[in-house]
């Protein structure tokens, strides 16, 4: 038992958040380093009891502690999620998205890691009806959280010795707003003149990412770009079950799988935590905790490699049974 205890937010959430959270939390604590973990409310479920979706105590609790570990909120998420980032100041998403060993998937030995801005794009919520037939959506972009993010990819792929950054956009169509997206990534990456620098259309860059993966180590793209690759470079591991995001900023990080709320699989035990848990180990890394981390992660790992896994990857452990299974190995 280390000297600190690390104060963590738990929210929950709804459908298969509180199932794969709580498997990430009993990881945790299996970690015997010491940990304060206060539970929120928020999501579909909160809005339904209380008329709101994001109370303020849970808020109040996200910006008071170390880190947040986030569940999953449904049709409620752009009310929570997207609110938490903003009040938190989390203006990266970092998803990296990682092939295990014995997991059945499209491509083993993928290793992208998707730097997704997480701050304006089409997710700012400006969105106007000009008439009841037509409506608008403003696609925001800013040259510093264009070089903000783009000098996060370069810093991630440096630390991480990844050797190239690919930066994702639609300058040909988006001509002013892609067009300032690359013009500051590109002005960053002359400061790297150690990593490898690409740039892809986003839709030729779906293509290759399905048909040659590897071209890709470090992808830096805009908020929308960033979501709709993220789901797309889960498919190609063994799907989202598997894969975890940071939310970070200067004061803040909140961590959380990339799946969503998966209502057809809620309540029947049949999620598979990993994705969950490894936002736990990434929550342990940025905490300073490595040895930790690598513990949980060893045992995840060995663990898949076993096939002892919930049915999305063949196995026939229900979510609970799958985090003992690591618990056991760490
Ligand atoms: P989803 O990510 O919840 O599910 C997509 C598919 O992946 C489903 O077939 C699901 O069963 C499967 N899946 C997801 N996580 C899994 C896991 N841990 N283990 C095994 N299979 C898994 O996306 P969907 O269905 O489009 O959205 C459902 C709800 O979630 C919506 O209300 C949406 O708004 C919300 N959502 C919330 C997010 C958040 O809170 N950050 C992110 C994405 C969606
Ligand atoms: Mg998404």
């Amino acid at each position: 038992m280390g000297d600190r205890s690390y104060n963590i937010a738990v929210i929950p959430g709804d459908g298969i958040g509180p199932e794969v959270t709580e498997a990430a939390v009993a990881v945790l604590r299996a970690t015997s380093l010491a940990f304060t973990l206060t539970h929120y409310d928020a999501g579909d479920d909160c809005l339904a009891r209380t008329g709101v979706a994001l109370p303020d105590v849970t808020l109040a609790g996200a910006l008071r502690a170390q880190a947040v570990l986030f569940g999953a909120a449904g049709d409620s998420a752009a009310d929570v999620i997207l609110r938490l980032r903003s009040e938190l100041g989390t203006y990266v998403n970092l998803r990296p998205t990682r092939a295990f060993e014995g997991a059945a998937c499209l491509y083993p030995g993928t290793n992208i890691t998707i730097v997704r801005e997480n701050t304006e794009g089409l997710y700012c919520g400006i969105e106007d009806e000009i008439t009841p037939d037509k409506v608008t959506a403003t696609r925001v972009i800013t040259r510093a959280a264009s070089e903000r993010i783009a000098r996060f990819g370069f810093d991630y792929a440096r630390a991480n010795r990844l050797a190239k950054v690919t930066a994702v956009h639609k300058a040909n169509v988006l001509r002013k707003t892609d067009g300032l997206f690359l013009d500051a990534v590109r002005r960053v990456a002359k400061e790297y003149p150690d990593i490898r620098y690409e740039e892809g259309l986003v839709d030729a860059v779906a293509m290759h990412l399905v048909m040659r993966p590897e071209r890709f180590q470090v992808i830096v793209t805009t908020n929308l770009f960033g979501d709709i690759l993220s789901d797309l470079a889960a498919g190609l591991i063994g799907g989202l079950g598997l894969c975890p995001s940071a939310n970070l900023g200067d004061e803040h990080a909140l961590f959380e799988p990339v799946h969503g709320t998966a209502p057809d699989i809620a309540g029947q035990g049949l999620a598979n935590p990993t994705a969950a848990i490894l936002c736990g180990v990434m929550l342990l890394r940025y905490l300073r905790e490595p040895e930790a981390a690598r513990r949980v992660e060893d045992a995840l790992e060995r663990t898949i490699a076993k096939g002892q896994t919930t049915p999305d990857l063949g196995g026939k452990l229900s979510t609970q049974q799958m985090a003992e299974a690591v618990i056991t190995r760490m």
